[in-house]
């Protein structure tokens, strides 16, 4: 045989022996019992106060919507086509399903007999419109009324995005028409051209 062929065997039971005690070492398997703690459990619970790392949250106004006991009135974050378009995403999945595609209340789960004490929000009303975006975040994060929380579905960054397109939707919904564009108000006030009857006219 080869002498490197020996040597490489020797090694390789050698280098492998080192990893036994590792193996061997006295340690409890997660979730396991035992019973030198007097819960019986190998698992020790998390002291109070641990926080994640990455998950620290200093930013009152970004994580609870609020800042000194009071809703904030302006987003925390930077306004933006982007953030607008996250938010009607965002919005059309976890909300119209109630609130309806405009935030009237008249989503499908409403519309098919979804009672409960209070009927689902309707977000055109003067109380919502004036109420500060911190209100609208405490309501994705922690539910209101019968509504229930979305906070382990919705990261707060979405929450902010849905809460910026929600306030869209009340304007939206609540235009004055001198905030009309003057050519698109025009074109759809033209009468309307019954298009199956101009085709059947082309034949
Ligand atoms: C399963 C149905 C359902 C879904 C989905 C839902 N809501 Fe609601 N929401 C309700 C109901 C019901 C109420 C009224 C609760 C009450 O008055 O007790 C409500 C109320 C509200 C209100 C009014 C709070 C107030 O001050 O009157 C807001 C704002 C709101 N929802 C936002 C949202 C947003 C944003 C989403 C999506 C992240 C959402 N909701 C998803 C059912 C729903």
């Amino acid at each position: 045989m080869n002498r490197n062929v020996i040597f490489f065997a020797v090694a390789s039971v050698l280098l492998a022996g080192c990893h036994t005690d590792m193996w061997r070492q006295n340690k409890s398997a997660p979730l396991s019992q035992n019973d030198f703690f007097p819960d019986g459990q190998a698992s020790r619970p998390l002291l109070a106060g641990t926080i994640a790392k990455g998950h620290e949250r200093k930013d009152d106004a970004f994580f609870t919507g609020a800042k000194g006991g009071k809703w904030v009135n302006e987003l925390p974050v930077p306004l933006s086509k982007k953030l607008l378009l996250r938010g009607q995403e965002r919005y059309n999945i976890f909300c119209s399903p109630c609130h309806g595609q405009v935030g009237d209340g008249n989503g499908m789960i409403a519309n098919r007999g979804f009672t409960l004490k209070r009927p689902v929000g309707n977000y055109h009303t003067d109380r919502l419109r004036n109420m500060p975006v911190g209100h609208f975040y405490d309501v994705i994060t922690n539910g209101y009324g019968t509504m229930y929380s979305y906070a382990s579905r919705i990261e707060p960054s979405d929450r902010w995005a849905i809460v910026a397109y929600v306030k869209a939707l009340q304007l939206s919904q609540n235009a004055p028409l001198a905030d009309a564009d003057p050519v698109a108000l025009e074109e759809s006030l033209k009468p309307k051209e019954d298009k199956a009857h101009a085709e059947g006219a082309k034949h």
